[in-house]
Order: C-alpha cells, then sequence, then structure tokens
C-alpha cells in the first residue's frame, strides 16, 4: 500500500487551486439516476470516493464517461435497484442511492453502510424519512429493503440536520406529486449545490423563510450541465496547512464564504488573511499562535472535517487549546498519531486538550482516516526530518493530487509502495 515520505520543516509558499468538492460532487453524481437522459458534470475531483461512485452508477446501469474532470453520465438500458455490499462497504455515501432508486422504482434493496473509524454511522434518519414518505424499511442480513405502494409528499422534521439524511430525502421527494416540507436540515454549501443541478434537472425546489426545504414533485426531470462548487475542506486544509508551516500560501478558485468560521478563527490565533472573492492569502506569521476552544457544529458552524487539520495547527499554539468534536463520536484517532510526533494531547469523550509545544518531531505514523490523515501529513510538513505516512489510500479519498499541490508550494513529499519501489 502507498505511503508518503515528507522531508519536513520548509514553509509553504504560492498558490494552490482548489478542486470541485468531493461532498457535492458525490450527490451530483447520484442525482443523475432521477433521469434517463445524459447529465454532463464539470469539476469532478478524481478521487478514489469518485471512482467508487462512478462504479455504482455503472453497476446500476449508466454509461459513464471521465476525462479532465468532467464527467458525462447517459442511459444504457433499465435500471437496476439494487448493490451489492462490495460497492457500499467502501463508501457511506453509496446509501444515498437509496432516495433515487425509490422515487423511481417504488423499491431499493441497499446493504446498510457499515460504520467506519470515525463512528458507527448510522442511517435512522434516512430510514425513518423514506417511512414518513410512505414506504416500509426492512432491514435483514444486513441489507435494507425499502419499499412504496405509492410515496406521498409529507412534512419531515430531521431529528438531527444530517447531511446525507438531506440528501437522500431531498432527492427522493422531487419524483413525489404534492409538496414535502423538509425542517431541521442540514445547509452545508454542498447540499446548496445539489439544489441547483436538481433545479436544473426541472426539480421545484425552493427555500423556504425559516430555511426549511419545501419539494414541489414533478413527473420526470430531464439532464442538465454542472460545474460543481469549489471544495471548501479541502481550502480549509491547505490554509492550515500554510498556517501551521508558517508560510505564506494563496488559496485560489475557493468561495471563502464557505468557511468564514475557520477564517476568524485563523485571524484569533494569530494570523492574518486576505480574504478575496474567490481566493484566501495566508500570510507568513512567526508569532505565538493563540491556543483557541473549537467545537465542531453543523454548518456555519466550525467543519468537524477540519478538526483535525486544526487540531495539528494548535499542537504548536502558546498555551493549551481545547477541541470539542460533536458531530462524530470518534474522530480524535489522529491525535494519538500526533502524540508520537511529540504532541501534547488528552483526549476526554468528545474533548480534546491541546497543550502546545515548540515544535513537532518526525516520526513513523499510520493514517486511520480520510481528514486525520491529512492532518498528519500536514505534521509531516512542519516536523524537521523524514515522517513517513502509511494507508495513505485514506487521504487518496478526498484530496486530489496531493502530493503535487503540496510540492507546488514547495513541500518535499512523495509516494512510495514499500511492495513495489525502491526505496
Ligand atoms: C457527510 O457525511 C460528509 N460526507 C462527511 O464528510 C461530513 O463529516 C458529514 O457530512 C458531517 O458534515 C459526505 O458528504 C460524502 P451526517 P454524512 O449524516 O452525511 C449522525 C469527509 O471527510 N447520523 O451529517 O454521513 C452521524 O452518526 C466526510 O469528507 C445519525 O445518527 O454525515 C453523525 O454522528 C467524513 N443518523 C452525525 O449524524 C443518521 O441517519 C452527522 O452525520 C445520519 C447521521
Amino acid at each position: 500500500m502507498d505511503r508518503f515520505l515528507i522531508e519536513g520543516g520548509k514553509k509553504l509558499h504560492g498558490t494552490v487551486h482548489v478542486s470541485g468538492s468531493k461532498n457535492a460532487a458525490l450527490p451530483i453524481l447520484v442525482a443523475t439516476l432521477l433521469t434517463d437522459e445524459p447529465c454532463v458534470i464539470h469539476r469532478v475531483p478524481n478521487l478514489r470516493d469518485v471512482r467508487t461512485t462512478l462504479k455504482i452508477l455503472e453497476y446500476l446501469g449508466k454509461k459513464i464517461t471521465y476525462q479532465n474532470n468532467t464527467v458525462t453520465i447517459e442511459p444504457n438500458g433499465k435500471l437496476k435497484n439494487d448493490l451489492p455490499y462490495e460497492l457500499v462497504k467502501q463508501m457511506r455515501a453509496s446509501f444515498w442511492v437509496a432516495g433515487p432508486l425509490l422515487a423511481r422504482f417504488k423499491q431499493a434493496e441497499i446493504p446498510l453502510p457499515g460504520g467506519c473509524a470515525i463512528g458507527v454511522r448510522p442511517v435512522d434518519i434516512h430510514l425513518k424519512g423514506f417511512e414518513k414518505l410512505g414506504a416500509t424499511c426492512e432491514t435483514k442480513a444486513g441489507n435494507v429493503l425499502i419499499k412504496a405502494d405509492k410515496l406521498n409528499a409529507a412534512k419531515i422534521v430531521l431529528r438531527f440536520p444530517s447531511v446525507g439524511a438531506t440528501q437522500n430525502l431531498l432527492m427522493c421527494a422531487c419524483l413525489i406529486a404534492g409538496e414535502t416540507i423538509l425542517e431541521n436540515v442540514a445547509k452545508e454549501p454542498e447540499i446548496d449545490d445539489v439544489i441547483a443541478f436538481l433545479n436544473d434537472m426541472g426539480a421545484d425546489i425552493r427555500v423556504g423563510d425559516k430555511g426549511q426545504l419545501i419539494i414541489t414533485g414533478v413527473k420526470t426531470l430531464h439532464g442538465a450541465e454542472h460545474t460543481v462548487v469549489a471544495d471548501r475542506i479541502e481550502t480549509g486544509s491547505y490554509a492550515l496547512a500554510a498556517a501551521a508551516t508558517r508560510g505564506d500560501v494563496t488559496v485560489s478558485g475557493c468561495v471563502p464564504e464557505h468557511n468564514a468560521i475557520l477564517w476568524e478563527d485563523l485571524q484569533e490565533a494569530g494570523f492574518t488573511l486576505d480574504i478575496g472573492p474567490d481566493s484566501v492569502h495566508v500570510h507568513a506569521y512567526d508569532g505565538e499562535i493563540k491556543p483557541l476552544r473549537v467545537r465542531t457544529a453543523p454548518y456555519p458552524g466550525f467543519a468537524t472535517d477540519l478538526q483535525a487539520p486544526w487540531m495539528t495547527l494548535m499542537t504548536l499554539c502558546n498555551g493549551t487549546a481545547e477541541v470539542d468534536e460533536d458531530i462524530f463520536e470518534n474522530r480524535f484517532m489522529h491525535a494519538p498519531e500526533l502524540v508520537r510526533m511529540g504532541a501534547q494531547i488528552s483526549t476526554e469523550k468528545s474533548l480534546a486538550r491541546v497543550t502546545g509545544v515548540k515544535e513537532l518531531s518526525a516520526a513513523h505514523v499510520q493514517a486511520s482516516d480520510l481528514r486525520g490523515g491529512f492532518a498528519l501529513v500536514m505534521a509531516g510538513l512542519c516536523a524537521k526530518g523524514q515522517t513517513e505516512v502509511e494507508r495513505v489510500y485514506h487521504i487518496d479519498r478526498g484530496y486530489e493530487k496531493l502530493e503535487e499541490k503540496l510540492t507546488a508550494l514547495g513541500a518535499n513529499i512523495r509516494r512510495y509502495n514499500p511492495d513495489k519501489d525502491e526505496f
């Protein structure tokens, strides 16, 4: 399996252009199941999770072409409405095919997505929503059979603003006659991008005065062309890597307002940022990094996906910082690996206390999940000496051309596979 070798201690400098958002691209690709007409999606990042999603669409019966970040999805005969465990186990978001398949075929048989390193990750909110729309959900032998004689518009209040449940129910409701209302929905920018694409396909989705989603069902949806929004998590990740290495970096091609809280926290920690219409410039800063207390929350709160990279920055703060992970129950796996690199971190349930150290030391570490993996790469960029990060496949899920982008910023990072490459 691939590893990263990083010679740290270099300040990042220059400009990095962000890719299209993984977490918008995945639901948008899945939404093409709602039509039998061709769709063209631009700025689709070439990531492991995207390739998995394209495999799922091919399995279900779509014809896919993918080059230069543009995906063309065309009909290729009758769609299937079941998924094999092999595909679902690779990526939780594969469960989001349930909504479109239920809407079109009144039946979907999907393996329940298992948990993953960051938590159990149930789908109860999805299933309760489908039941409210008139479906029955029967789980057996690790699969869930969702079916309905007839689907009816309904008012659904999500017990928690789950991103995935919002996407799933939104896509399903597009083809249900009548007016479905979704309340307490996720408000992440990726949802807005999915709504824009669905409305371009002919759906009728409005956002109400209290932020609720009002979906008036239509009979069919047609094909559409769409360009995926910039990846706000990649944007924040590179800004944090610049800050942690005391570098001077401009992150371009982004939507700065999607990371408003992060910019505020970075400025409070001592950094100077120039925020433009589609770029953020992190200025070099050699002063003390102020310890803050951040708490992850649904958008527009502090993004849980930036918690791990933020923690790496706080390992170098002047004092003791606190990180509350309030979204996932087990999202501190990077902490013990950072401790192996000299960080001082203690965790108790959802709280991590990070006492800053003067510098991190290079070590051999292993990634357990996507964002924790990036946090370890960041630590390797800061630590003098050679850091080796194992299980890079986690990181390949969500960061397109990571080593190319970091190398262009002056980092010394290379990918190698001990089973294949000469050292
Ligand atoms: C999406 O996951 C993202 N993935 C995650 O990004 C992100 O961390 C998460 O939203 C929160 O922002 C994609 O968009 C592909 P949730 P999702 O449903 O939809 C609980 C990354 O690094 N919950 O909002 O799975 C759940 O256990 C990934 O790019 C239920 O209890 O997240 C979790 O604690 C990681 N029941 C919380 O809600 C449900 O039915 C948030 O989950 C659904 C969720």
